[in-house]
């Protein structure tokens, strides 16, 4: 059975303080909710701090990014082996990533190797872009992605996958469940192809894409849907609170076998 997960991705927003105010303003509610991975993935230089700040309840942590190489000459980067010590989750791949500083598949397909070298889990976002949504192409596309992103990896153990359409991020005009539904399921059945039925059955796979606590039942109540990649209203604590708050009424008992 797959444990459902919310994961926040606060982007390039909040300063240290702002951080620290966030994170002690959500951790309680958060605590309380049980039955749903809840991760929360701040800003680089927040996460040592937040991580403190977290520490003793069940929250979890991720980064936004990652640098492919150990260590050495790379001004500016951060390393898997930095991250491995202060985090469980890595967002790899997010579309924002591919238009604005140029990741390509080969890129990624290296971020996630070196991510999975030190145990890192890595949130892999793949999604289409609006005209491959118009043109009919969502499924050449996310099948290409996944392809590049996964290509030479033997078994991506601890592997999360977010299908994000670029068009439905930070747009307010989120996808329709079942729209989500439908690709999340080709997605799963691609990755039984690349590796076994095991894995696919096994892999949990976010909807990310205008997510807020008014839609969100929409794409948990899915089948093939685990969980949601939540930009701007992870910034909010009481809409983020009711995200997975009803992640865990919908889903909660999937994860005890029930
Ligand atoms: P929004 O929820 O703000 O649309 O962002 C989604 C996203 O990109 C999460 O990674």
């Amino acid at each position: 059975m797959r444990m459902p997960l919310i994961a926040g991705n606060w982007k390039m927003n909040t300063t240290l303080s702002e951080a620290i105010e966030l994170v002690s303003e959500m951790r309680p509610g958060l605590d309380r909710i049980d039955n749903v991975d809840k991760v929360i993935c701040p800003p680089f230089i927040s996460l040592a701090v937040v991580k403190e700040l977290i520490k003793g309840s069940s929250i979890k942590l991720g980064a936004q990014n990652i640098y492919f190489e150990e260590k050495g000459a790379y001004t500016g980067e951060i390393s898997p082996v930095m991250l491995a010590d202060l985090c469980e989750f890595v967002i790899i791949g997010h579309s924002e990533r591919r238009q604005y500083f140029n990741e390509t598949g080969d890129i990624i397909n290296k971020k996630i190797l070196a991510a999975l070298r030190v145990r890192l889990k890595p949130i892999l976002c793949i999604g289409e872009r609006l005209e491959e949504n118009e043109a009919g192409r969502t499924e050449e596309i996310v099948t290409e992605q996944l392809r590049a992103s996964l290509a030479g990896i033997d078994y991506p153990g601890g592997l999360i996958i977010a299908y994000e359409p670029v068009w439905a991020i930070g747009t307010g005009k989120a996808a329709t469940g079942e729209q989500a539904n439908e690709t999340i399921g080709l997605i799963r059945r691609n990755t039984a192809k690349l590796y076994d039925e095991r894995l696919a059955q096994a892999l949990r796979i976010l909807y990310g894409g205008s997510v807020t606590a008014a839609n969100a039942n929409q794409f948990i109540n899915q089948p093939e849907i685990d969980g949601a990649l939540v930009g701007g209203a992870s910034l909010k604590v009481t809409e983020f609170l009711s995200i997975v708050r009803q992640t865990s009424e919908i889903k909660g008992h999937l994860s005890k076998g029930v």
